[in-house]
């Protein structure tokens, strides 16, 4: 057997953030139980940001005082970060009961611009008060850096613009830095290179996450560079669902049931049920109308 990968499940969220008819908080909720009934241990399962810039998610607070997450919240070593970008956020969060918070980070200047209204400069002073702020209420919080590899408005991103983010977001006491391509540009040759200098630079390893977006389709591929590289944590979408609103083009995460295909063959244990995992893929797909981006799902429900 080869090392054990987490998993961490980012369908509720950013899985669903970018879809254009609401989708009912009953599907959401019936989508994160699911998923946690297909093995899924850490589960991204809403944002409170602003319902003016994300209204597919403007019913956290019927998610986050759901049933559903209330059950899940006690049962064993089960995780469920809630993503928020400013204090307003975090203070909503704790007072349903959440124990996770993560906060995101540009390391580009035009995608912090749309996606958080102000400046990567501004938005690490922000996130430092809300990690401060999380950590005082009792709460863990992770990390995100985007457009690790491209902006949308600003082209290329330096890699010393993403270990400078990556710095201050460990720095100021997350836990994790998930590494986000969010345009989904990226291919095995950049994630090496860039997780090279974050680690001649002196970010550990075993503290980053990837976050591969699958625009280009190297997602699957990159995450298993990344792995070779020494990651043992991934991001990922059931359904291959995804996308962010402020990053025009980009598809979505690499399909959670990808990834397990993938690490079961190489006998990596990711705990996750495949057969399970596929039959809620197939579920949410049909209820959201789109067909699954899932190559193995496909492989597996033709069979
Ligand atoms: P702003 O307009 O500068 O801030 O937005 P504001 O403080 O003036 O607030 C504007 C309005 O939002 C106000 O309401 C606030 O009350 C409300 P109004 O007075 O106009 O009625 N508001 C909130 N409501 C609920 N919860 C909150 C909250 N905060 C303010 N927490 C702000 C700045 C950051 C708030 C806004 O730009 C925002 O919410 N941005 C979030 C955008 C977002 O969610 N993007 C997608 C997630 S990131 C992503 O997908 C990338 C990732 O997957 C990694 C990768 O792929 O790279 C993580
Ligand atoms: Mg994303």
């Amino acid at each position: 057997m080869g090392p054990k990968v987490t998993i961490v499940e980012v369908g509720p969220r950013d899985g669903l953030q970018n879809i254009k008819n609401q989708v009912p908080t009953e599907v959401k909720t019936e989508l994160i139980r699911r998923l946690y009934d297909s093995g899924l241990r850490t589960i991204e399962v809403t944002s409170v940001v602003s319902p003016k810039a994300v209204p597919q998610l403007r019913d956290c607070h019927e998610v986050l005082r759901s049933k559903t997450i209330k059950q899940l919240a006690q049962a064993h070593s089960v995780r469920l970060p809630v993503l928020v970008p400013n204090i307003k956020g975090v203070k909503i969060a704790h007072g349903y009961g959440a124990s996770e918070v993560a906060v995101f980070l540009s390391a580009s200047e035009g995608f912090s611009r749309a996606n958080i209204n102000c400046t990567v400069d501004q938005g690490i002073a922000r996130a430092r008060e809300v990690t401060s702020e999380a950590k005082k209420l009792g709460m863990i919080v992770r990390g995100y850096v985007s457009c690790i590899f491209a902006d949308p408005f600003d082209g290329p991103t330096p890699e010393s613009a993403v270990l400078r983010v990556a710095k201050e977001l460990l720095s100021m006491g997350c836990y994790q830095v998930s590494l986000g391509d969010t345009l989904g540009v990226g291919s095995p040759f950049d994630v090496r290179k860039l997780i090279q200098t974050l680690d001649k630079n002196g970010v550990p390893l075993r503290q980053l996450a990837g976050h591969f977006h699958d625009t280009y389709g190297q997602a699957l591929a990159n995450v298993w560079e990344a792995y070779q590289c020494g990651i043992r944590v991934f991001d990922s979408s059931v359904a291959g669902l995804g996308g962010c609103p402020f990053a025009p083009g980009a598809t979505g995460n690499v399909a959670t049931e990808d990834l397990v295909y993938m690490f079961n063959r190489a006998h990596v244990v990711t705990d996750v049920d495949l057969q399970k995992l596929v039959a809620t893929g197939r579920w949410i797909s049909s209820k959201l109308g789109i067909p699954s981006a899932s190559r193995a799902s496909a492989a597996i429900s033709a069979k």
